[in-house]
Formats: structure tokens, sequence, C-alpha cells
């Protein structure tokens, strides 16, 4: 029988990209994001699939407990949960809107942190499945211009690998992918494309696929790219101010 997949964040950028990986690997999908035409468009290329598209605005408060029942009733198994859905915004945190970062936090933490609760119980009593966090290189250290963003990551890498740890005695497994700078559409939508932070970014194909492997050998936690693996390494050795300071420095200007 086949597996299935949820995606969050499947209409663009690194979530598009492990829509394709999951659909070469024959998987069906459910493929989750607010662009309910694209997500159709998605749907009509894999015609030897078998794939469900829910449009939902993650931002909003039970959003995800709409789609967790919109499953349920659809009596779809889910296999793979990736929580990839996710956006930033640069600027001082009492400069920003609130009500957008409070969006970011619902979409990055809450939506996320909900459809892994609804979801795993029936993962752990077939006793396989496995869980695809997307965090973030921020997650390593505080991100004063990015502070919620890098607040977010922080708790999407913290809570994931606790659940690692919960989870040692079942063969679910919980992978966080910690990507650095990467060319998708969230450059454009946290107006951060013309800082140091973006001079070097990665490729988003190449990105998704360290992830999916990762999360299909049941790693922990992957780092994509040298230079990000030696900046995580770093911030865990630099003291927590210093990596603040360095954290803004790239956030600043080209
Ligand atoms: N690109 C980077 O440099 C980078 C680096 C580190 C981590 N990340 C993380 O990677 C993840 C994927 O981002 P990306 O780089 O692929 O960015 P992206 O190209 O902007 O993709 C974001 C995806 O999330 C969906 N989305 C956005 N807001 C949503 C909402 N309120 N409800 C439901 N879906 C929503 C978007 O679709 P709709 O617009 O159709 O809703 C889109 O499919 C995010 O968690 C991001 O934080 C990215």
């Amino acid at each position: 029988m086949k597996k299935t997949a949820l995606i969050t964040g499947a209409t663009s950028g690194l979530g598009y990209e492990f829509v394709k990986l999951f659909a070469n690997d024959g998987y069906n999908l459910v493929l989750v994001a607010r662009n309910e035409n694209k997500l159709e468009e998605i749907k009509q290329t894999f015609t030897n699939l078998e794939v469900t598209v829910i449009a939902k605005d993650l931002s909003v408060p039970r959003a995800a407990n709409e789609v967790f029942r919109e499953i349920e009733e659809k009596g779809l198994d889910i296999d793979v949960l990736v929580n990839n859905a996710g956006f930033g915004l640069l600027g001082k945190f009492d400069e920003l809107d609130i009500y957008k970062q409070l969006e970011m936090i619902q979409l990055n933490i809450t939506s996320l942190t909900e459809l892994t609760y609804y979801i795993l119980p029936k993962m752990k009593e077939r006793n396989s499945g496995k869980i695809l966090n997307v965090a973030s290189t921020a997650a390593f250290q505080p991100g004063p211009l990015m502070a919620v963003y890098y607040a977010t990551k922080a708790f999407v890498l913290s809570l994931s690998e606790a659940l690692v740890e919960e989870l040692n005695d079942s063969k679910v497994t919980v992978t966080t992918l910690c990507p650095g700078a990467t060319k998708t559409n969230f450059g454009s939508v946290a107006n951060v494309e013309g800082t140091k932070m973006f001079s070097k970014a990665m490729e988003s194909d190449k990105v998704a696929k360290k992830g999916y492997e990762a999360m299909m050998s049941g790693k922990r936690v992957i780092v994509t790219g040298g230079l990000n693996k030696a900046g995580a390494l770093g911030a865990k050795f630099l003291p927590r101010n210093l990596s603040a300071k360095l954290a803004k420095y790239v956030a600043g200007e080209k």
C-alpha cells in the first residue's frame, strides 16, 4: 500500500521541492497552503498519485485542527508529516507590526505543534512514522532584527529534539532541518534579500534533498551547507551576546 505524506507550505520553495521528492518515491500526498489555485495546479501534475489539497491559512488559530479534522473525515493515515510552512520578517521587534509577528508565532510554532500533536498518536500506535520539522540555522542563537523569527525556530528545534527523546522506545522519528539562506520566496516575504545573510543563499532543491534524506534515515538534526554547519557549531561555543551581535551584523545590508 502506498504511504501518505502531509506537507505544509507545499506551494513554493522547500515545500514544493519536498512534494517532488515524495512524489518521486511514490507517496500519496496531502498538500496544505493558502493558495488554492496553486495547490490544484500542483495536484494536476501528479496524475499517478492520490493528491489531497487542503487550502488553509495556518496563521489563524484552530486552522491546524481544521486540517486534522479534514484528514480524519477523509480517512487518511499520515505516514510522514512535514511541518514546513513558515515565514520571517526583518525589522526591529517594536517597529514591526505586532499582528504580523503574532501570525508568525501561530504559523511557525502553534500550527506546527498542533499538527504534530494530532498526528503523532496514530504514528505511535502503528509504531512507524516520520516527522520532519523545518527550523533554521536561526534556531541556534538570538536574532536581533528578526527577533521573533529566530525565537520561533529555536522553539521548533527544542520541541523536536525533546520529542526524539520521548520517542526513543518507538520507531517514530523526528528530524529537524536547519537550513541557512536558501533561494525561495522566503527572502522577498521576509525582506532579507539585500542582507549579508542572503549573499550566499543555497539552491532549494539541494537543501530539500538533504532534509529528505536525513528524515528518511531518521537523523535527529540536519544543518545544510558547510558554512551553515560551521556557523551552527560556532554558536554553540560563542557567548550568547556575541552570537547575537553576529546575527545582527549579517541581518544588515550587503
Ligand atoms: N528560504 C530560506 O532562506 C530559509 C532558511 C531557513 C529556514 N527556512 C524555513 O523553510 C520553510 C519553508 O520556507 P521557504 O523558504 O520554502 O519559503 P517560501 O518559498 O515562502 O514558502 C513558504 C510556503 O509556506 C506557505 N505558507 C506561508 N504562509 C502560510 C500560512 N499562513 N498558512 C499556510 N501556508 C503558508 C506558502 O504558501 P501559500 O502562500 O500558498 O500559503 C509556501 O508554500 C519555512 O519554515 C522557513 O522558515 C527558510
